[in-house]
């Protein structure tokens, strides 16, 4: 990973304004010394999300989305911290620390923006092939027949591969001058018996582009019925065919926009939902569904509706996608669009509106689960109902919410006759065998306890240190918490720096203060500066006493859980947590007596 230093990373963010930089995303208007907009992390309509030039920290109300200018950049462009950094300085017109990069890097970076701009030679060849030669007739025909016009094609960018045997070869290393091994690296051509070939020959061609835009691979399509279908660029230097998707360019906007992500099959469903006007559309390379995608999209969106064929191989590349898409937290549903048709064959017959309709209309990911399962498997068996289990659970546990595994067990229970217990059983079973760590409730309807107590804690620690930031010094009652020991390890780690101020006598700011912290700390940083600011009259009634009585009653609670444990097997260790726990009753009654000063 690049490292750039401090100094830099100040230079950077003092030369732009948070404000202008979001505001060139989403619209805002300042109010008081904040401006708000629509968060473009989550759908709204009423604006939640505040962005303070003052702090150079963003907030929203709605997701609790929180950082400042790098991780907003990181977030909304989908880039790694330096990534953020290179893209920010670049805006702020400053050059990059020059650093040393070997012979070797310099040559692969020379070999890659080679193979960037033969692909996007390439893709200009083929889509002049399409519309403006003879040869790229026949192409022209066939998209005419797949119901596409000239605009759709401009707009995807769609080509045809001429049919003879190195046309794109010998063009490009003759007239273009780009060297074979280029050529071949970038998939374009291939190598056998002494001779170099085109990889795609009278094929249509789909571009598939990368998140800046740029093309990197095609598919190609044969014009009949003639086999492989579909031809794929081979994975190369520039196409990771596990971290893109087909679309994914074009479908952005949409996607931010709506925090949802339709996924289909194929190029050619994907091309269709586009052109009528089903924009938030991506398909799959033509390889099952990866993790890799599944976090990328979970960085534009909430949830993603899978609309695979209606066919079995469809259903069953849906329920793989399920588990993967789980695994990292989207939220899914699938859509049905009726028996034996593929989207594109649908929104062609019954336009837009009635695919969206089926898209409102699609299952949650567990419901359409259960009742494939139970389309596929007899469940009044024991042996399918074997089947059925197991596949549930692999399923349900993915997601590591007891609330939804118990939930399931009932709707299980129902759909296929069966006594709930027998299933809360099987599942802990399962979850056993397969060494998890998920809670399964032998009974109906828990709630998952999270402890109030620690809870409250929390925020009272996190207003200590806002009021702390708030007044811009550690206050003179700073001393009072010298040895408390914070639950959040962010409040212990800023904690931790007020105290360097302190004793140096800086004043505290928001700006030097995320300096001294790490990046991975901006977003609890803004999350806690940002909310609402508490108008705090006195400190040491408000949380400094609060907080010292909570650590004191827990430690209070453990010495008499140890001195009761201990009682029979230690007895003399266990007096010694007795008169520790003396001890601390008299602080905790001190401190209830003392108000502030
Ligand atoms: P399908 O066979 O469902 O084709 O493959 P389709 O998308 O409906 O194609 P059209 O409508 O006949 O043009 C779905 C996807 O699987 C990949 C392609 O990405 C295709 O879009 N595929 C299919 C291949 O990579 N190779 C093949 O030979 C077939
Ligand atoms: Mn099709």
């Amino acid at each position: 990973m690049k490292y750039f230093g401090q100094d830099f990373l100040q230079r950077v963010s003092d030369s732009l304004n948070i404000a202008d930089v979001i505001g060139s995303y989403v619209p805002l208007k300042k109010r008081g010394n904040r401006y708000w907009g629509c968060c473009p992390f989550h759908h709204e309509k009423t604006p939640s999300f505040s962005v303070s030039p003052d702090k150079g920290l963003y907030y929203c109300f709605g997701c609790h989305a929180s950082g400042n200018l790098f991780t907003f950049v990181q977030k909304i462009e989908n880039l790694t911290f330096p990534e953020a950094v290179e893209h920010l300085a670049e805006i702020a017109h400053i050059e990059l620390p020059q650093e040393e990069i070997s012979a070797e890097e310099q040559k692969k970076q020379s070999e890659m923006s080679a193979m960037y701009e033969a692909a996007k030679l390439a893709a200009d060849y083929f889509h002049n092939c399409l519309t403006k030669t003879r040869m790229g007739e026949a192409g022209m025909a066939y998209f005419r027949r797949r119901h596409l016009t000239p605009e759709h094609i401009a707009y995807f960018k769609l080509g045809f591969a001429p049919p003879e045997w190195d046309r794109l070869f010998r063009d490009f290393t003759q007239k273009k001058q780009i060297r074979p091994e280029i050529l071949r690296s970038t998939g374009l051509v291939g190598y056998s018996n002494g001779r170099y070939f085109d990889m795609f020959r009278n094929r249509c061609m789909f571009p598939i582009l990368n998140l800046k835009g740029h093309p990197v691979a095609f598919g190609g399509r044969v014009l009949d019925d003639s086999k492989p279908k579909y031809l794929n660029s081979p994975e190369t230097p520039i196409f990771n065919k596990r971290r893109l998707l087909f679309a994914l360019y074009q479908a952005l906007p949409k996607i931010r926009e709506t925090r949802q992500v339709i996924m289909v099959e194929g190029y050619m469903d994907a091309i269709s939902l586009h052109t009528h006007g089903v924009t938030n559309v991506v398909a799959s390379l033509g390889t099952a569904f990866t993790i890799e995608q599944a976090r990328l999209l979970k960085r534009y969106a909430d949830e993603v509706v899978f609309s695979y064929d209606m066919d079995s191989a469809g259903q069953n590349a849906t329920r793989r996608a399920l588990e993967i898409a789980g695994t990292v937290g989207l939220k899914i549903r699938v859509a049905r669009v009726g028996e034996g048709k593929d989207p594109d064959e649908f929104v062609n017959l019954h336009g837009g509106e009635a695919y969206l309709e089926a898209v409102r209309q699609a299952q949650p990911a567990m419901d359409y689960l259960l009742a494939s399962l139970l389309h596929q498997y007899d469940a009044t068996s024991l042996e399918g109902q074997q089947h059925i289990l197991q596949e549930m659970f692999a399923v349900l546990t993915t997601r590591d919410d007891s609330m939804l595994i118990n939930s399931y067990i009932r709707k299980m229970a129902q759909a296929m006759r069966l006594d709930e217990g027998v299933i809360r059983s099987e599942a802990t079973r399962y979850v056993k065998k397969n060494h998890m760590h998920i809670y399964i409730s032998p009974k109906e309807n828990t709630e998952n306890v999270v402890s109030r107590e620690s809870q409250k804690l929390l925020r009272l620690e996190e207003s200590f240190l806002r009021y702390c930031m708030q007044v811009r010094r550690a206050p003179s009652f700073w001393p009072d918490m010298k040895g408390y020991e914070y639950h959040s390890p962010f409040c212990s780690r800023l904690a931790s720096i007020m105290e360097e101020f302190q004793e140096s006598g800086q004043p505290l700011s928001e700006k030097l203060v995320q300096q001294k912290l790490e990046p991975e700390d901006m977003e609890a940083l803004a999350a806690l500066l940002m909310r609402e600011e508490d108008d705090v009259s006195v400190p040491w009634e408000e949380f400094i006493r609060p907080l010292k009585l909570g650590s004191l009653q827990k430690a209070y609670k453990e010495h008499t859980e140890k001195a009761n444990a201990l009682a029979h097997e230690d007895p003399e260790a266990s007096r010694q947590e007795m008169l520790t726990c003396i001890r601390l009753n008299r602080e905790i009654q001190e401190l209830q007596q003392k108000s502030s000063v």
